[in-house]
């Protein structure tokens, strides 16, 4: 059942746009226009609906989140390697104050040791990784539990 509180916006840091481009190994091969098309087919399914930003600028991820509260009502984020080091993009969830997950397609705890490292901890309700694409799935299904768009 879809209920007002349905919209979550997804957010994708830095080096998603060439999503395509980076290592098929780690990333899977796929654009990011893909992605999106099936964490929008996914969310559809759970009665959320899902809003789409990308950027490669730190300050336009900041700006977008200080919007978040009037966009939507809770945020799937991967924000690629800003993940691990960008306080300022922490800090602005923060404010947010919205339910969020963290997602990352490759498994960041079996990769170099920096990337085990996450600003957002303690911030999200979860961090889903190592999942490739079904990842979003997890982290929409936590989401829509959370808002109450699906029961359980
Ligand atoms: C990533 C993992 C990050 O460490 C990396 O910098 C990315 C992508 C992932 O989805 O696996 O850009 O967030």
């Amino acid at each position: 059942m879809t209920t007002s509180h349905n919209r979550v916006a997804v957010l994708h840091g830095v080096n998603f746009d060439i999503l395509d481009r980076r290592d098929p190994e780690v990333y899977g091969g796929l654009s990011l226009n893909e992605l999106e098309m099936k964490i929008k087919a996914w969310a559809r399914e759970l009665g959320l609906e899902a809003i789409f930003f990308q950027t490669n600028s730190e300050g336009e991820f900041v700006e977008y989140l200080h919007q978040l509260p009037d966009l939507a009502d809770a945020a799937l984020l991967n924000a690629g390697a800003w993940t691990h080091y960008s306080r300022a993009i922490a800090d602005a969830l923060d404010v947010a104050g919205l339910p969020a997950v963290e997602v990352h397609l490759s498994n960041v705890e079996s990769r170099e040791d920096w990337r085990r490292d996450s600003v957002f901890d303690g911030l999200v309700l979860a961090k889903v990784s190592g999942k490739g694409p079904d990842g979003y799935h997890e982290a929409l299904d936590l989401l829509a539990r959370e808002l109450g768009s699906v029961d359980g």
